[in-house]
């Protein structure tokens, strides 16, 4: 049977003491849900507020959006402020609009759709997700959380639900840090970041294009003084919720549908570049020889190395961007260049990472006789911790809805984790298959996902009121 909406907010307003379907008589159901919500409950479906999922909208939506891609299927690439970029974000403002939400955009592109709710001067409830692709990656990572927001906004408004607090959908701009390496860009800003902000200016991509100008080109005209004016004030949002699926294969081993993200993992980002002298691959001798290739592979070993030094299994490192100049295979490599991903759910720990692999830096350049050039942490993240009130909306709506559900954390990161210096937050994750992420096999079923609305569409419900 559905759950109805009807029935489990009412329980909100008896304090919980009953569960669905038990303890309450219609007529006073439907009292305390027009008192509630401020609509009338007779105009429903059958007198109750179903929580409908219309799950093959949301699929026909998902695999809509996965055809704007500059990779063939079943691959997405979908790449910040290229084409494909416009058409997604033309194609969630056509959503937005469709479903009656108030949009705005701000100087960066992040996209907010607000269904004003009846104390419009209330912090808002906030939900929202990326809709960026990594190169060959798949169609869920991120998607799930900006369009199953939507369906969870859309299952509230046919459910009859009237929002007290504004109900805002985010889709944020560049959570991944495909072109300017620059990581949750929208969500870092919003937080306040002056430094981005700062830094975005003198920002180029691997083309030499820079941040404004591929901005620009994909419709946004930014002036410098644009950038503070995405800074949010901490009292914009009441809680932001973000639905993501695992990326881990957790939740899909243990059979269980939901987890509930108590804390984000805190990642850290590094660019290196050694110089030699290069030459010509059979010229020049080997003693002569002074091999910035060489420096890059060995500072690769020495992170997996270092991490795995660390004896603890939350700590990773990844060598995910190995350059190597001139990129000719009869020329010795006169340049190199690095892009090094470190992440612990201890910060401590993974701090202490980055100073080896540093060290290591400085050693290997010594011993090759190269330059280390560049050693440049671009992010150095603190983890973040979801907030109890959110925790504890996410694990009542999980019981309501009757759902198995786990507290876990996220080794990923998401928006998320800088929404959480403006705001209360808290994550619901979906399984999804083996736990595949960042590769174009990327799977999350249709019942998971419609889980994971329902439990959003919930919580928003529950927050919304308080
Ligand atoms: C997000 O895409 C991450 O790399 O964790
Ligand atoms: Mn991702
Ligand atoms: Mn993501």
């Amino acid at each position: 049977m559905l759950p109805s909406l009807f029935l489990l907010l009412l329980l909100l307003v008896g304090g919980g003491g009953a569960t669905a379907g038990h303890g309450h008589d219609d007529a006073a159901a439907r009292r305390t849900m027009e008192e509630f919500a401020g609509f009338p409950a007779s105009e429903s479906d059958g007198g109750a507020f179903p929580l409908r999922v219309d799950s093959e909208n949301l699929q026909r939506q998902i695999d809509e959006l996965a055809s704007f891609s500059d990779s063939p299927s079943p691959s997405v690439t979908r790449v910040l402020y290229s084409d494909k970029d416009v058409q997604a974000r033309r194609y969630i403002k056509g959503i937005m609009k469709q479903l009656g939400l108030v949009v705005r955009e701000d100087a960066v592109g992040n996209i907010f759709g607000r269904w004003v709710g009846s104390e419009a001067g209330l912090g808002a409830v906030a939900t929202g997700s990326h809709v960026d692709a990594i190169p060959f990656s798949g169609k869920y990572d991120g998607v799930v959380g900006v369009l199953g927001a939507l369906e969870a906004i859309s299952v509230l408004q046919r459910s009859g639900f009237q929002p007290k607090r504004s109900l805002e959908v985010i889709m944020f701009t560049s959570e991944e840090p495909t072109r300017f390496g620059i990581s949750c860009l929208g969500s870092r800003l919003m937080a306040g970041s002056k430094e981005l902000a700062q830094s975005l200016k003198g920002t180029f991509d691997n083309q030499n294009v820079s941040f404004v100008d591929a901005a620009d080109s994909a419709g946004y005209k930014i002036h410098p003084e644009d950038l503070h004016n995405v800074f949010l004030n901490q009292d914009t949002y009441f809680s932001f919720i973000e639905l993501h699926i695992e990326q881990g294969p957790i939740l899909e081993k243990e059979g269980v549908p939901i987890g509930i993200v108590t804390a984000i993992a805190a990642p850290a980002s590094i660019k290196v570049e050694f110089e030699g002298n290069g030459g010509h691959a059979g010229a020049v001798l080997m003693p002569a020889r002074n091999d910035a290739g060489l420096a890059a592979a060995e500072l690769a070993l020495a992170v997996e190395k270092h991490v795995l030094e660390s004896g603890s299994i939350d700590t990773v490192g990844t060598v995910g961007i190995l350059q190597l100049h001139p990129g000719a295979i009869n020329s010795i490599p006169s340049k190199s260049h690095l892009e090094i991903d470190l992440r612990d759910i201890d910060e401590k720990r993974r701090n202490d990472v980055i100073e080896k692999v540093h060290k290591s830096a400085i050693d290997i350049s010594k011993i090759r006789a190269v330059e280390l050039s560049e050693f440049k942490i671009v992010n150095q993240d603190p983890p973040a911790l979801s907030d109890k009130s959110v925790v504890n909306a996410m694990e009542f709506s999980a019981k309501q809805l009757g759902l198995q559900y786990k507290l876990m954390i996220s080794r990923a990161y998401h928006d998320s984790l800088f929404m959480a210096r403006i705001s209360p937050m808290g994550m619901i994750f979906i399984p999804c298959y083996k736990g595949y992420s960042h590769k174009p096999e990327e799977y999350a079923s249709p019942e998971d996902m419609a889980n994971g609305v329902q439990m959003l569409a919930l919580t928003m419900a529950k927050l919304s009121l308080e």
